[in-house]
């Protein structure tokens, strides 16, 4: 991508917090840009530091942060990245948050909850953010909960070109591990012209991370079945969709997610007999000791940077993905 730091009127600054470095170097090198120099760290008694060691007055700029664990504390980083953007008269200050943090609390199930997603949405607005962008939401009306604009991205294009590349359509069956991705996983199956599947997942609201799968709706045997899913968190969703589509008589399981959380167990169930490949993007960092043989990252940064370039560029998001989601 071309150099597109400064157009004249507007300056671009990218800045990142400690989550994901990796991913922000990425971004900015697909931008052909650096990053601005940052000093941060953690006080003895857990209170965050930031300070930006250049000056962002009259700027656009960009705080990209991952959200992985620990996610409290990455959240507030951001937060408090914000707030020194605004105080040094930053013109224009876009939240990057690939994977938004707390989105499946994005409703109260019973009296007494939360809706965490909200109170996220609050805090960054009042922090200073004008503008936030992240990457396949879990739901989609969390863009209603920020007072501004929100870039809601699709990995969509990113891992179907994948899984175009890899594996036979021909033999493959869409298939959604719950009731909740249908509507993603039916554009799933009209982009690739196969068949679709639902799984009846249940959760007892009592026993966090516990799944059971009720029943599947949909011809799966003999089949390859692609189970495509926003996020795995500890794996217990896709193992037990898993787990279900092989005992209907599946040929093989391919599971596509954007967001790989990946908190335990999920590193030594997902390489269960059940599943024969994953495919993720790199939205949250993924170390080393997280990697397996079945797994593929594909890089999220292009995507990113591309979708800079536009809202910097006063371009249009909705372009980059004509016809997709
Ligand atoms: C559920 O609605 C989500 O889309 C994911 O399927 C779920 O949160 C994944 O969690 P886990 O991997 O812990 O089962």
């Amino acid at each position: 991508m071309s150099e597109i730091t400064s157009n004249g009127e507007k300056h671009l600054v990218l800045a990142t917090g400690r989550a994901h470095p990796k991913l922000a170097e990425a971004i900015a090198a697909e931008l052909d840009t650096g990053l601005i120099s940052t000093t941060s760290h953690t006080f003895a008694n857990g209170e965050l530091y930031v300070r930006f060691n250049g000056s962002v007055r009259g700027s656009d700029v960009f705080v990209i942060q991952s959200h992985s664990t620990p996610i409290n504390e990455w959240l507030m980083e951001q937060l408090i990245m914000v707030d020194a953007l605004k105080r040094a008269s930053a013109k224009r200050i876009t939240v990057v948050a690939p994977f938004y943090p707390y989105a499946r609390q994005d409703k109260k199930h019973r009296g007494r909850e939360p809706i965490s997603a909200r109170l996220v949405a609050d805090l960054f607005k009042a922090a200073g953010a004008d503008r936030i962008m992240s990457v396949d939401l879990h739901a989609p009306q969390i863009q209603g909960f920020f007072d501004g604009p929100v870039d809601h991205l699709f990995a969509m294009p990113v891992l179907m070109e994948h899984i175009r590349k890899t594996f036979d359509l021909e033999q493959l069956t869409v298939v959604s591990p719950d009731m909740g991705r249908v509507r993603v996983a039916d554009v799933w199956s009209d982009k690739l012209g196969t068949p679709l599947a639902i799984i009846h997942k249940r959760r007892d609201p009592l026993v966090p991370n516990q799944v059971s799968v009720h029943e599947i709706v949909g011809d799966v045997k003999g089949r390859w079945c692609l189970l495509v899913d926003d996020l795995i968190d500890t794996g217990r969703t896709i193992v037990a969709a898993s787990e279900a589509l092989k005992n209907a008589g599946a040929k093989g399981v391919i599971v596509a997610a954007t967001h790989a959380v990946f908190s335990d167990p999920a590193y030594d169930i997902l390489q269960s007999d059940f599943i024969d490949s994953v495919v993720v993007t790199d939205t949250l960092p993924i170390p080393d000791e997280k990697r397996f043989p079945s797994l593929t990252v594909l890089p999220i940064a292009p995507l990113l940077a591309r979708a800079i370039h536009e809202v910097f560029d006063d371009g249009s998001v909705t372009s980059m993905f004509d016809g997709d989601a």
